[in-house]
Order: structure tokens, then C-alpha cells, then sequence
């Protein structure tokens, strides 16, 4: 059986400074997110083991699957300067301020569970995925593995990588 153990917080104070300090990167990364064609402004700050912050945003496009999610910009982003170091968290909001209506936590689409399920992958480590919520409301899933269960990996590649 597949579980998503999900856990809620409604305020920062559980968090470490820096935590807090992932969460106010990814909020101040929506001003430059670049969606003209949706108006769903998204925002990803990716927190690296060596506690550096590499913030993104989605990028839209005219041809629409040009474009590219927030979590993504933010991951490869992160991992184009530093390859090495191992993202230990991905922050991920959009932008209630200006949708005071809208309530709802927003989780990483399937294609970017996919690319943060690489990093684990690549590094055998957890990465901790905290989706800010409206006001101070988090969501917190320890590990990708949790949001996509029985995922694709690379290991089953290895077995068809030299011709038979
Ligand atoms: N989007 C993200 O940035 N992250 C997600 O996980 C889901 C969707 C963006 C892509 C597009 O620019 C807009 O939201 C609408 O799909």
C-alpha cells in the first residue's frame, strides 16, 4: 500500500531560521515569474546541503510546452551551478496575494515530482518538499517518494544500457 504521510502547520515558528529563510526566498521569487498566458504565478526556492538558496519561477511561453514549471527552473537552475552538492528541500508557492479567494495548498505537477525524484535519486538522499500555503500555512511531505509512489528510475535503464 502507497501512503502520503502530509504534515500541516499553520505557522513558521516550527521551522528553523533556515527554513524560514527557503520560505521567504521561494514568496520573494514571484515577482519574476513569467506567466502571461496562464496568470498563475508559481515560485520554487531549491535549499542545497551546503545551505545555499536557488530560487526559480515559472516560465511561460507563446508555444506552450516551451515553457517550464517554477520547481524546475529552481532544480536545474541550482543544479547547472552546483552539481555536486545534494538539494536537501524545495519551497513551493504560487501567488495568493493577489487571489485572496483562493485557499488551496498547490503540489508540484507530475513532471517536476519526476525531476525533484532524479535529485533523490542521483544523491540517495531524502529532499524535503514544503508547500507554502495563503499566510503562514505550510505542508510538509519528508520525501518525494511519498508524492510518487512506484516511480520511474533510472536503475531500470542501467539493465538496458548495452545492447544484447
Ligand atoms: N506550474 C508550475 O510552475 N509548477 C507546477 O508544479 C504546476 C504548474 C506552472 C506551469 C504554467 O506556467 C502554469 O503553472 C500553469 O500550468
Amino acid at each position: 500500500m502507497c501512503e502520503c504521510h502530509v504534515e500541516l502547520y499553520d505557522h513558521y515558528n516550527s521551522f528553523s531560521e533556515a527554513e524560514r529563510q527557503l520560505f521567504a526566498a521561494a514568496k520573494a521569487a514571484l515577482h519574476n515569474a513569467y506567466a502571461p498566458y496562464s496568470n498563475f504565478q508559481v515560485a520554487a526556492a531549491v535549499w542545497l546541503s551546503d545551505g545555499s538558496i536557488y530560487q526559480g519561477n515559472n516560465q511561460e511561453n507563446a508555444a506552450y510546452p516551451s515553457g517550464l514549471c517554477a520547481e524546475r527552473v529552481a532544480l536545474f537552475y541550482a543544479s547547472a551551478i552546483k552539481p555536486d552538492i545534494a538539494p536537501r528541500g524545495i519551497a513551493v508557492t504560487v501567488n495568493y496575494e493577489h487571489h485572496p479567494d483562493f485557499d488551496q495548498i498547490v503540489s508540484p505537477c507530475g513532471g517536476c515530482r519526476q525531476v525533484i525524484a532524479e535529485y533523490e535519486h542521483k544523491f540517495k538522499q531524502p529532499i524535503c518538499i514544503y508547500l507554502l500555503g495563503s499566510g503562514t500555512k505550510v505542508a510538509v511531505i519528508r520525501t518525494m517518494s511519498e508524492l510518487l509512489p512506484l516511480l520511474f528510475s533510472g536503475d531500470v535503464l542501467k539493465s538496458f544500457s548495452t545492447p544484447k
